[in-house]
């Protein structure tokens, strides 16, 4: 970064799906009216950023990727209160137009005409350019595999200055995500059995919504031992290591809730986890999906078995984040020791590193990886 409000910036590009990314410095233009000038502090490694970088989510490119971010407010564009620069903010890559009828009703999780989803500014364009002038989007409206960004002041979220910033990055998405399907959309309830499958940043946040719901047991499934420790570090009061045979996988998920969940999460996105999520539920209970697949993947269930026991089968994104009202009080819930959010932060890592932090999270190794920009305190 240079001058105040012009800059360039050191960015992680994906070309095209399936190649590395490329450390590259890119223009980034000043604010425009309604924006600010965010200086990146942190960023979390997404699996969503995975899905992108692989092609899952279609061949929008060239990208910078990354939609898990913090920083601080360097500069403001027209009509936007000064008062924001110097301020924390926690980036909210939902992108609500802000008008539709989802946004209109406070729904905004559900926003039927953001720009952010299709990877642009709302006006449609993008504030990065190569040397030669050509184009690059940011991911998700955000693009926080990047020393700064420029974003519409209304997904810049102020949160409190004393928080630590790898923390507020995952405040953006895996926090919010995971800790959001637990209170808001399955509404939890004290003393409930909950099945959490997929340890991963989100499923780990699942446990600690499921926690601070006073939900007990909370079973933490996953396929690496590593990972059911976290989790007991999060809350989880029981661990099952899943196993290659689905049928031994869910005896013991059974065994360890109690007979069934009232309450089951699947984190990772794969069929075979989604049919075992609403398999191990209890008559009446409810299973809840979180986990993104590829594009327009099927998965399966017993249908007589779904109606004859009344399950009740829930999508949920982004944990149904109202970014102004949910990024500040999940911040202030982890300050006051409700939210052990800590807990996910494995490692903090420089930009070059994410493609090795791809490789461990294909391995399903460790939990989050959290860039951190040079100069953050
Ligand atoms: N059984 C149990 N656990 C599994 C299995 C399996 N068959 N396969 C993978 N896992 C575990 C991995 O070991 C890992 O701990 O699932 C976890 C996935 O975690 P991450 O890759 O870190 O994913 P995360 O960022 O938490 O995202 C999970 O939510 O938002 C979406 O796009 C995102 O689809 C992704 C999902
Ligand atoms: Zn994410
Ligand atoms: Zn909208």
């Amino acid at each position: 970064m240079t001058e105040r409000g012009v800059s360039t910036v050191r960015a992680a590009v994906l070309d095209a799906p399936g190649k590395p990314l490329r450390i590259e410095t890119l223009h980034l233009d000043p604010p425009g009216a309604g924006e600010v000038l965010v200086r990146l502090e942190a960023s979390g490694v997404c699996h969503s950023d995975l899905h992108q970088a692989d092609g899952d989510w279609g061949d929008d490119a060239p990208l910078v990727l990354g939609h898990e971010g913090a920083g601080v407010v360097d500069a403001v564009g027209h009509g936007v209160d000064d008062a924001l620069v110097g301020r924390r903010v926690v980036l909210n890559w939902m992108g609500p137009c802000g008008t539709c009828d989802a946004c209109a009703v406070g729904r905004e999780w559900e926003c039927a005409d953001s720009k952010a989803l299709g990877n642009r500014l709302p006006d449609g364009t993008t504030r990065l350019r190569r040397e030669d002038g050509s184009e690059v989007f940011p991911l998700l409206g955000l693009g926080t595999f990047a020393e700064a960004a420029v974003v519409p002041a209304k997904v810049a979220v102020p949160v409190r200055d004393d928080i630590d910033p790898a923390v507020a990055a995952l405040i953006g998405c895996c926090v919010s995500t995971g800790v959001g399907a637990a209170l808001k959309t399955a509404r939890v309830v004290p003393h409930s059995s909950v099945v959490v499958i997929g340890l991963g940043g989100v499923g780990l946040s699942i446990v600690m919504g499921a926690a601070f719901a006073e939900a007990d047991p909370i079973v933490a499934v996953d396929r690496s031992e590593e990972k059911l420790e976290r989790a007991r570090a999060a809350g989880a009061t029981a661990g099952v290591l899943a196993e290659d045979d689905d049928e031994r996988t869910l005896s013991a998920i059974r065994e360890a809730a109690g007979g069934g969940a009232e309450f089951a999460f699947e984190a990772i996105g794969l069929p075979r986890t989604i049919e075992l999520a609403i398999r191990c539920v209890a008559t009446g209970a409810t299973a809840v999906l979180v986990g993104m697949t590829a594009h327009a993947v099927p998965a399966s269930f017993d249908a007589f078995d779904v109606v004859d026991r009344s399950l009740r089968i829930l999508g949920s994104n982004y944990g149904f984040t109202v970014g102004n009202v949910d990024f500040p009080r999940y911040a202030d819930l982890h300050a006051g020791g409700r939210l052990p959010l800590d807990v996910l932060v494995e490692r903090r890592i420089e930009l070059a590193d994410v493609e090795d932090a791809f490789e461990a999270m294909r391995r399903g190794e460790g939990a989050r990886r959290v860039v951190v920009y040079p100069g953050t305190a």
